[in-house]
């Protein structure tokens, strides 16, 4: 009895090193994919997330959910299938993909989406530039679901009180917990429009005005009572120096304030178009610049400039080019003493 019992332990011992080894190679690939812990952003750089692969998640915003200590980055997956797609984060550096949360479908282009999380009714809602293969619709869709990583399901699309829409960019005042897109509106991009949405966020209210800035991809921030909006030239995926305002009130009147990138040898954007301003949780005044380098056309391999946004103390915005930085570059915004 005894030497069989050996024979089969020591079959078995030899069927799981082989199963072992089998598995082993077989993830082998997948292991040597994964990109090493990141700690700092590389403007324009490669940036592969979790899956080893290129981060496909353009023109769109960051939003910090607190509830889940984590980041959720959405954007545009220019891959197939078309749509949204959304990645999440606990650092902003390492990025864990979390697939498409939007199939566009049969939607011809779907552009810039941007995300806010209603905390009232716990949703998460999705707009997005709505349009056809020729632009003409100039149409806002709205998306809702009740998990950051989707799936969205479409809600409505159309004309923001009657105007044409193309490019959008969205504040959320964490004091008012109202929510605003800026959106590139009539005669093909004239002029950008500034739209209150309603208290869910799922529709626009007509409190709706004319912020008279001829410009595209708007990012927006709010410093010490003051608004500034970020904005590119119109020049489709070709980038242009961007030009930034300054108004008392998110309506406006805006002021033009110039071009805020400092040292720009291009002369256009560092090779950016910018997309949305993200304000860091944790830091003081930490305003993260979210831009895309979409080299002549929108692909899916277009990668990232994210770059520190300042504020001087003359109240100036300014961006100043890094090729590699981290977020040691802020202060930590300080702690409340335990009790
Ligand atoms: C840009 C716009 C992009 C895309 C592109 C198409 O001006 O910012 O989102 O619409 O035009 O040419």
């Amino acid at each position: 009895m005894k030497p069989k019992t050996e024979h089969l332990i020591y079959r078995g011992s030899l069927k799981l090193a082989l199963t072992g080894l089998w598995l082993f190679f077989l993830y082998l690939p997948v292991l040597s994919q994964q990109p090493a812990d990141l700690t700092s952003f590389k403007p324009g750089g490669e940036w592969l997330a979790d899956d080893g692969a290129h981060i496909d998640c353009h023109g769109g915003n960051i939003i910090y959910v607190e509830l889940l200590k984590t980041f959720y980055w959405y954007g545009e997956h220019r891959g197939q299938p078309g749509g949204a797609s959304c990645y999440s984060s606990k650092d902003l550096y390492n990025w864990k993909n979390e697939g498409v949360v939007l199939d566009k479908g049969d939607i011809q282009t779907f552009e810039r989406p941007k995300v806010i999380y209603d905390e009232v009714n716990k949703r998460y809602v999705m707009w997005f530039h709505y349009d056809g293969n020729g632009y003409t619709i100039a149409e806002l869709g709205v998306a809702v679901s009740d998990s950051p990583t989707g799936p969205f399901t479409i809600k409505d699309h159309y004309r923001p009180n009657g105007h044409e829409s193309r490019d959008i960019g969205m504040y959320f005042d964490p004091e008012t917990k109202k929510a605003y897109i800026g959106y590139a509106a009539d005669h093909t991009n004239l002029t950008i429009r500034m739209v209150e949405l309603s208290a869910d966020y799922l529709s626009l209210t007509t409190n709706d005005v004319d912020i008279k800035a001829h410009c595209e991809g708007p990012g927006i921030l709010k410093k010490g009572g003051i608004f500034y909006l970020l904005t590119s030239g119109c020049s489709g995926w070709t980038p242009n120096p961007a030009t930034y305002y300054t108004a008392p009130d998110i309506m406006g009147p805006y002021t033009d304030q110039g071009h805020p990138f400092t040292g720009d040898a291009g002369n256009n954007s560092f090779n950016s178009q910018p997309c949305y301003i993200f304000k860091i949780p944790g830091y003081v005044n930490a305003y993260l610049y979210m831009g895309d380098r979409w080299n002549g056309g929108g692909r899916p391999e277009s990668q990232y400039v994210f770059l520190p946004i300042t504020i001087t103390e003359d109240g100036k915005m300014e961006l100043h080019w890094y090729k590699e930085w981290d977020l040691s570059m802020f202060t930590p915004e300080r702690k409340r003493p335990a009790r």
